[in-house]
């Protein structure tokens, strides 16, 4: 062949309703403009800025020099899920079995194989939004309908249980809940678990609990999942995981707590997709789960620390208004009284102020007047960042 063909890439349509988190393309522009000697606080990117226990990464690296280095069982090792059904079944007031539970390759695979698995074209799924935009992305990538649920400022960013109750039809097939929140740090109290229970009532509607912040709630609150509310351990799909808690995100693991049969479905999925989590992270989870857990304390009482001074600064700058968060690592302040749209004003912190922020409109439409900043960086990064944000509001409002 003398000329090179050239051969135009015909993806599938659903590609084109694929969504993303903007989150690393910001990290992506940000970095760019590091390379050209400039300064950027990093305020952009959900993870823990701590290292991973170092019990944990003991584990780990004895696990690979003891031969954890080939294929394992494609739902998890038996003695992680066992550790996981008996942590899941304490935390949740539940009776949780190892069949039960579903060891994947971070939180996000659990969002994947739920809506894979139960949402056919023109199935409804309700949805927080702002939220986490994988689950408005997956739905829209399966051709399922993507039915918001608006968080409510007002409401600490909870959500007002009728209004879910009113979007519940017969074409519902799945509800998802966060709590604590991305991007808001809101959460949902027991009494409003209770009621979305009862808005559900003996519809057979799943739901979603994504539980992955549970060990970081503030000021002495709770957690409370809809896995405990009597009646709903059958219908519920409890994910959970490692990333946040014990500041593992890059070992990619996490889990789904579901009845049996269901979670057979999921191994399925596992076996045709990953074939199984990395064996040797999975030794260190079970370190993770039954060790020490100071550091978990540790990370929290950190959290709690930055995020009272960052919000407290931010309520002293000229346009922002900041509601205190009681869970998760995030911030999420109002910017309506600034006069300028959240995506712009991302562009124009992260240009001209040196602050990643991401913009609300990340999270969905609801997040339009909203900028999410990630606490999770040092307390003195977190100064300098507040101290930017006033200099270039004092200069450009
Ligand atoms: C609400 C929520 N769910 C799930 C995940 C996914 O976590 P993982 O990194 O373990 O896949 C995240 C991560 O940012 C999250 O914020």
């Amino acid at each position: 062949m003398s000329k090179a063909v050239q051969y135009e890439l015909q993806l599938a349509r659903r590609m084109s309703r694929l969504g993303t988190e903007t989150a690393f393309e910001v990290l992506n522009r940000a970095r760019a403009l590091e390379r050209q000697g400039r300064s950027i606080i990093h305020l952009e990117i959900g993870e823990p800025d701590f290292d991973t226990p170092a019990n944990v990464i003991e584990a780990g690296v004895n696990a690979m020099r003891s031969g954890w280095t080939h294929y394992g069982p494609a739902a998890g090792q038996p003695e992680l899920r066992q550790a996981l059904a008996e942590y899941v079944s304490r935390t949740r007031s539940v009776k949780v079995t190892p069949d039960e539970v579903v060891v994947v390759p971070g939180g996000k695979p659990i969002i994947f194989f739920t809506i894979l698995s139960f949402i056919d074209e023109g199935d409804e799924v309700i949805y927080p939004n702002p939220g986490f935009p994988i689950y408005e992305s997956m739905i829209n990538y399966v051709g399922g309908r993507a039915v918001p649920i608006r968080l409510r400022e007002d409401r600490d960013f909870s959500l007002d249980v009728d209004e879910l109750a009113s979007l519940i039809t017969d074409r519902t097939k799945l509800i998802i809940l966060n709590s604590p929140q991305n991007p808001t740090g809101g959460i949902l109290s027991r009494r409003d678990i209770e009621r979305i229970a009862s808005a559900i009532g003996e519809r057979n509607i799943m739901v979603l609990a994504d539980e992955i912040y549970s060990r970081l709630l503030f000021d002495g609150e709770q957690h409370f999942s809809i896995m405990s509310v009597p009646g709903m351990q059958e219908r519920t799909i409890l994910l959970d995981g490692f990333s946040k808690t014990y500041a593992m995100t890059g070992w990619r693991m996490g889990y789904g707590v579901m009845r049996a049969d269901l979670a057979a479905q999921f191994t399925r999925l596992m076996t045709n997709s990953n074939s199984c989590t990395a064996s040797f992270t999975q030794v260190a989870g079970v370190e993770a789960i039954r060790g020490d857990q100071s550091s978990v304390e540790h990370m929290r009482d950190q959290f709690q620390k930055r995020r009272d001074v960052f919000v407290a600064g931010l309520n002293k700058i000229k346009g922002f208004s900041c509601r205190m968060p009681k869970g998760a690592f995030y911030v999420f302040p109002n910017i309506t009284q600034t006069g300028w749209k959240s995506k712009r004003l991302e562009e124009a912190l992260l240009n001209e102020a040196g602050v990643a922020a991401l913009s609300g409109t990340s999270f969905g439409a609801f997040g339009e007047g909203y900028l999410r900043f990630s606490v999770a960086n040092s307390l003195e990064n977190l100064q300098e960042a507040l101290h930017r944000l006033d200099q270039w509001t004092k200069k450009n409002l």
